[in-house]
């Protein structure tokens, strides 16, 4: 055998195994792709969002302070002092705790988890502290078996990155909502244009690994103008930047800049 015989069998063995072990692995990688997007996104729900929402606690007591003076529209709930909040995004109930007691509650989420977690009771339960009037596992972009004008008041918290359509969300939340009624919210914002993790958003966004791996979430959508195109009369916001200890700094740096507002129907 020549010396370029010798030099093109090793090239083909060498090459060869490592391109058929490549392969191996990524066909092992795309069988486990589903139950690994789950377990990723599972452990991100109830590890780094419980922690940023405790990092949120005085952002929240902020943004739900005017619940205690919310009038309902509904004559039957307002001789009995209580109003009717709905919830987009509700995950495991983080922010019932701000809720007036007694509050008329229909919550939506599109985790089919959403009932287990209303019937599995703890010390902690959040859900007794509030009356659940409907529970809707499915996309809160399409509310059809909520009335129009009979809600009080509309939530959401960092949920409107992750919807099917924002437009569509708004929408539905403006539709729902009595007229004077109180849409509140506290959603995630891009950084400024030009800085680095700006440019980490976009490519982790518009390439779709991100949104792949925690549940659609999109880095690089700021809802505050489809907020004001969706017709609502008077609306305030402000922007804050959410610090503190958390077990995936990488996800807070990436997620930290926040609007917290309302609009009022
Ligand atoms: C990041 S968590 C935020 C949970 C909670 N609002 C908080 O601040 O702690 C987003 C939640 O929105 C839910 N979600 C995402 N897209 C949704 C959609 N299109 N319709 C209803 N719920 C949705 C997810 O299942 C998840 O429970």
């Amino acid at each position: 055998m020549s010396n370029s015989d010798v030099w093109m069998r090793d090239v083909i063995t060498s090459y060869g195994l490592l391109s058929a072990v490549l392969v191996l692995v990524i066909i092992l990688l795309l069988r486990k792709w589903s139950s690994l997007q789950k377990s990723i996104y599972k452990a991100y729900l109830t590890g780094f969002e419980v922690e940023c929402a405790e990092l949120s606690r005085a952002y929240k007591k902020q943004l739900f302070k005017p619940l205690e003076h919310v009038v309902s529209c509904d004559k039957v709930l307002q001789s009995m002092g209580c109003i009717r909040l709905l919830e987009i995004g509700v995950k495991t109930g983080e922010n019932i705790q701000f809720y007036p007691e007694n509050t008329r509650w229909i919550g939506v989420d599109r985790n089919v988890r959403l009932g287990e977690y209303l019937t599995t009771g703890h010390r902690f339960w959040p859900f007794s502290r509030v009356i659940i009037e409907r529970v809707i596992v499915g996309d809160g972009s399409s509310l059809k078996e909520v009335p129009t004008a009979c809600v009080d008041v509309v939530v959401t918290t960092r949920t409107l990155c992750s919807v099917t359509s924002i437009q569509s969300t708004l929408r539905e939340i403006h539709r729902v909502l009595t007229p004077g009624g109180q849409y509140l919210f506290i959603e995630h914002i891009p950084e400024n244009e030009g800085t680095f993790i700006r440019w980490i958003q976009k490519i982790l966004s518009q390439t779709g690994i991100w949104p792949s791996l925690f549940g659609g979430c999109c880095l690089n959508i700021n809802p505050i103008e489809d907020i004001k195109n969706t017709g609502f009369n008077h609306i305030t916001w402000d922007t804050f930047t959410l610090g503190g200890d958390v077990s995936q700094p990488f996800h807070l740096i990436l997620s930290k800049q926040h609007i917290l507002g309302m609009a009022v129907r």
